[in-house]
């Protein structure tokens, strides 16, 4: 029988990866987009003739119910969130109605359907926040410092709390940051890597960004769908931590982004106020030893190949739009 999978937010990051993961298992795919004015496929674009695409929303809970009823899957994967931090400052209501409550939305969704479901959420290493031990585990106490980490600490707990409560087979696996050439623009490792390109060829001449000193434990998107995937292998649903293991300052990515090209970055970098948040993140390590003992999981991309992968895909992507312009 093919397995048949949900996955909310494929049109994200960590979606289009997973996707191409579970197709090539042989999985039929159903991903679940919410509607725009403008159609925002550029990551499954690839995918579209091999996956089938349902429309629903994690702020409507009635969408939710019947996707599930229609489709029926044998795997749920939560992936869709509002994810930039950043902005969960500015919006912190539609954070929590997203991030939060959409996560009971899905949950209840599959509890109505009356049908058996393993179900993954996108938990987050930014719900350990201001740290209170290092390396970070399963068992570290979370403190989080942003809507969105607080945010994502409520799915975190609800998702454990449905697995209690009525013996789901529900899994959270708590993410350390994980980036790709398919990041979106906004977050730090896409910024630096897409203004490096631009500069190199030409396009612009700096790059404004906030805190240097911040630390975060980098993999690559690649690796961590895996993961996701092999904890709905279990027989018995859990949490686990996915990090690499390893801490790198933003300075240090900025030093080996711009060094690839043959620049110094600190004739590049200009720092500006409006990148700083309101209460800051400083540092982030994972200590993923959990998901190797139990899942058999590593992540295989070191730090500097993840830096160099994601330059060198925007020298590729600039200069085609630069000929595309010509
Ligand atoms: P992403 O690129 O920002 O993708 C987020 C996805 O959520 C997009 O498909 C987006 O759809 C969808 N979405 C947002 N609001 C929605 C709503 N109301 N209803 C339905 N879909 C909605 O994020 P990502 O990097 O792939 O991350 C995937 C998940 O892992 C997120 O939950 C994130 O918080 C979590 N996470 C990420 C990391 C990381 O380092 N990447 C680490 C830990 C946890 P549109 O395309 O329509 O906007
Ligand atoms: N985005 C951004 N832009 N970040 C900057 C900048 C800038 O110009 N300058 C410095 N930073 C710092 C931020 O202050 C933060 O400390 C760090 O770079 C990383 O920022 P992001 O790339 O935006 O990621 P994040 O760590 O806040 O959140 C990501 O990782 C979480 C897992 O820990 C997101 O993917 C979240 O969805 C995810 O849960």
């Amino acid at each position: 029988m093919t397995k048949r999978a949900l996955i909310t937010g494929i049109t994200g990051q960590d979606g289009s990866y997973l996707a191409e993961l579970l197709l090539a298992k042989g999985y039929h795919v159903v991903g679940m987009v919410r509607r725009s004015s403008t159609v925002n496929f550029e990551r499954i674009g690839h995918l579209q003739d091999d996956i089938e695409l349902v429309p629903g929303d994690l702020l409507d809970e009635v969408s939710m119910i019947q996707i599930m009823r229609s489709q029926r899957p044998d795997e749920v994967y939560n992936l869709a969130a509002q994810s930039f931090v950043q902005t969960s400052f500015g919006q912190p209501v539609l954070t929590g109605e997203t991030t939060a409550l959409g996560v009971t939305r899905v949950l209840d969704a599959i509890r109505l359907s009356d049908h058996e479901v393993r179900f993954y959420q996108a938990s987050s290493s930014e719900m350990f926040g201001k740290v209170v031990e290092v390396p970070q585990s399963e068992s570290t106490p979370f403190y989080p410092r942003s809507p969105y980490g607080v945010a994502k600490l409520y799915g975190h707990w609800i998702t454990i709390n449905y697995r209690e409560s009525y013996g789901m087979h529900a899994s959270s696996g708590i993410l350390f940051n994980h980036e790709s050439p398919r990041r979106g623009l906004e977050f730090v490792t896409r910024k630096i890597a897409n203004g490096v390109a631009r500069i190199k060829l030409g396009l612009d001449t700096e790059i404004r960004l906030g805190n240097l000193d911040a630390q975060r434990d980098w993999g690559f998107a690649g690796d961590y769908v895996d993961a996701m995937w092999r904890m709905l292998q279990c027989d018995e649903p859990s949490d686990y931590v996915v990090s690499t293991d390893e801490t790198h300052s933003v300075r240090e990515f900025c030093e080996v982004a711009f060094g690839h090209v043959g620049l110094e970055w600190s004739d590049h970098v200009v720092i500006d106020e409006r990148f700083f948040r309101p209460a800051e993140v400083e540092l982030l390590v994972g200590d993923a030893s959990r998901a190797r003992e139990i899942l058999g999981w590593q992540a295989t991309t070191p730090f500097v190949d993840l830096v160099t992968m994601m330059v060198e895909a925007d020298l590729d992507n600039v200069a085609r739009q630069q000929r595309n312009l010509a």
